[in-house]
């Protein structure tokens, strides 16, 4: 599924995607991810964002253009994506428009994720990353100790929570302003077209979800089984992977002296010798099986 989540700054977009990627097993691409990332390596791109996002306005569409249409190209996502925070404009959604007719991947969805403006601001206020791996909590939610009893992925400690630069009471103002004035029109832009659905996404986290399942219907239904069942037929698949990702140690087949002599024993004796899973080169004693026979 190649979807769009639109709503105003904390309406839950980054949330809600994280939880359709687990579902349908296709990669979210949040353009305010890939800003800070930028801006974290000291990327020309990153260096010439920072000022507009420090100041919540939006970074030159030129300049989220290329990098969406580069994000695009990935190979990951042939198989659907989800988009958090990119349209914002009317010339990006145009130009995504664009973009997806020249790779013929049209949009199956667009969301609108509505929550009122007091709401906003709590969850926004509430908001903590941890600096490691980049998990989303809130204060409001989840109490701070029961977020530090719990482990990070990538350092194994507590999550060391921090706030985001650009959630101060002051420069949230201003996003909220620049949403209302940039990126509402785009609602009528895709209801236009037939894409747009709106979800009341007050509520708990698990309520919205629903809500959004809801409205994605039955395209996203089929998605999640199909990715579920990709999931259960991964291991034989990524075998290799995972062989890969294994110590060295745990990787090597003990060759023990016993076991070559009863390998050796076993090819002497015209038995079928370990063949891993290949074409048995022996069934019986000089009776080789021609390649593509039955057995
Ligand atoms: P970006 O990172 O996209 O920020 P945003 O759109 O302002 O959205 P947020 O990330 O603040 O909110 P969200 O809707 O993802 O909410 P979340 O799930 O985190 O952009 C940052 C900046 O980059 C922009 O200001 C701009 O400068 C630039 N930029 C980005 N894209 C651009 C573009 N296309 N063009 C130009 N410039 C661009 O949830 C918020 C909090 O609420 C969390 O703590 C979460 O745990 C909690 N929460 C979520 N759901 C619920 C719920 N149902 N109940 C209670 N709490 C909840």
């Amino acid at each position: 599924m190649r979807i769009v989540l639109l709503g105003a700054p904390g309406s839950g977009k980054g949330t809600q995607s994280q939880r359709l990627v687990e579902r349908l097993g296709i990669p979210q691409v949040s353009s305010g991810d890939l800003l800070r990332a930028a801006v974290a390596r000291g990327t020309e791109l990153g260096r010439r964002a920072k000022e507009a996002m420090d100041g919540g306005r939006l970074v030159d569409d030129s300049l989220v253009l290329q990098m969406i249409r580069e994000r695009l190209g990935a190979g990951d996502t042939r198989r659907g994506f989800i988009l958090d925070g990119f349209p914002r404009t009317l010339a990006q959604a145009e130009a995504l428009e664009r973009l997806l007719r020249d790779l013929t991947q049209p949009l199956d969805a667009v969301v609108q994720l509505e929550v009122d403006a007091a709401e906003l601001v709590r969850r926004i206020s509430g908001r903590r990353c941890c600096a490691d791996c980049g998990r989303v909590f809130n204060l409001f939610t989840s109490p701070r100790a029961a977020i530090e009893s719990e482990l990070c992925p990538r350092t194994g400690a507590p999550h060391r929570l921090t706030q985001r630069p650009d959630d101060n009471e002051a420069t949230v103002a201003e996003r909220l302003r620049v949403y209302e004035e940039k990126t509402r029109p785009l609602i009528d832009f895709y209801r236009a077209r037939g894409l747009l659905r709106v979800i009341d996404a007050m509520g708990d986290v698990e309520e919205v979800s629903r809500r959004l399942s809801q409205a994605l219907g039955a395209p996203a239904l089929r998605a999640a089984r199909a990715a579920k069942s990709a999931t259960r037929r991964a291991p034989h698949r990524t075998g290799a992977r995972r062989k890969a990702a294994q110590p060295k140690s745990a990787r090597r087949r003990p060759k023990s002296a016993t076991g070559r002599a009863a390998r050796r024993g076993k090819a002497r004796a015209g038995l079928r010798v370990n063949t891993r899973g290949k074409s048995p080169r022996t069934t019986r004693a000089g009776q080789g099986r021609p390649k593509g026979k039955p057995r």
